[in-house]
């Protein structure tokens, strides 16, 4: 995960007119305020404009070895991605993914959530949407590497589906941490 950046068509799902942040749910009529309710996180297409908030959670979650601020913008930007966002109720960024998607082959680039919005679902719910997203453009298998040492990641993987293929020895700098490749074939996501 967290690959090169190339080029190809623009996302479809940045074009999106429906790409907007959820809002707060109103009080219900019991008078609570809407915040002890819980309302829903939305998933909306990722655009340079998240650049900033998407960038403050990959720097803190990846470390030294997150990517740079300018890599990020050319994830964002470039072309064959498809980038979504995890929001709360005020729009507030809590997590995002990506996918680049070339005719048949799919590589899930990144994903992550900012520590608060984990363990409940939100990381299989993003994962999904994008392979969902993946399935519209065509894509037939999906590949991504992740951390020998990311028991959680790896779990949520092979709940989807995805098989462990191989390894990248010392894949990860400046720690030497192995990479474990990923694949999932469409048709045995589960
Ligand atoms: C990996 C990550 C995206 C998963 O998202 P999440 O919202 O925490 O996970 P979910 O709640 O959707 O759980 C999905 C699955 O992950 C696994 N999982 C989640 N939390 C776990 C935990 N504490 N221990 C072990 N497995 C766990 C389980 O397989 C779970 O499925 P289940 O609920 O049916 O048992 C998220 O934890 C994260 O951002 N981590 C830091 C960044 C990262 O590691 N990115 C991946 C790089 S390859």
């Amino acid at each position: 995960m967290n690959g090169d950046a190339s080029g190809g068509e623009a996302s479809e799902l940045r074009d999106d007119p429906s790409a907007t942040a959820s809002r707060p749910l109103p009080p219900d009529p019991a008078g609570r305020a809407a915040s002890e309710a819980s309302p829903p996180l939305a998933l909306r297409p990722a655009t340079e404009a998240d650049l900033d908030a998407i960038w403050a959670i990959e720097s803190s979650v990846f470390g030294a070895e997150a990517w740079s601020r300018d890599m990020m913008r050319e994830e964002l930007t470039a072309d064959h991605r498809c980038y979504l966002a995890l929001t709360d109720a005020e729009g507030v960024i809590l997590g995002y993914g990506g996918l680049l998607a070339v005719g048949e082959e799919g590589d899930i680039q990144t994903i992550a959530l900012a520590p608060g919005a984990r363990g409940a679902g939100q990381g299989r719910r993003l994962m999904n949407a994008l392979l969902d997203a993946g399935g519209e453009r065509g894509v037939r298998e999906v590949f991504l590497e992740v951390r020998a040492d990311n028991p959680v990641a790896r779990s949520l993987y092979a709940s989807l589906g995805f098989e462990e293929i191989g390894v990248r020895p010392r894949y990860y700098q400046p720690e030497g941490v192995d990479a474990i490749v990923n694949k999932l074939q469409m048709e045995n996501r589960r």
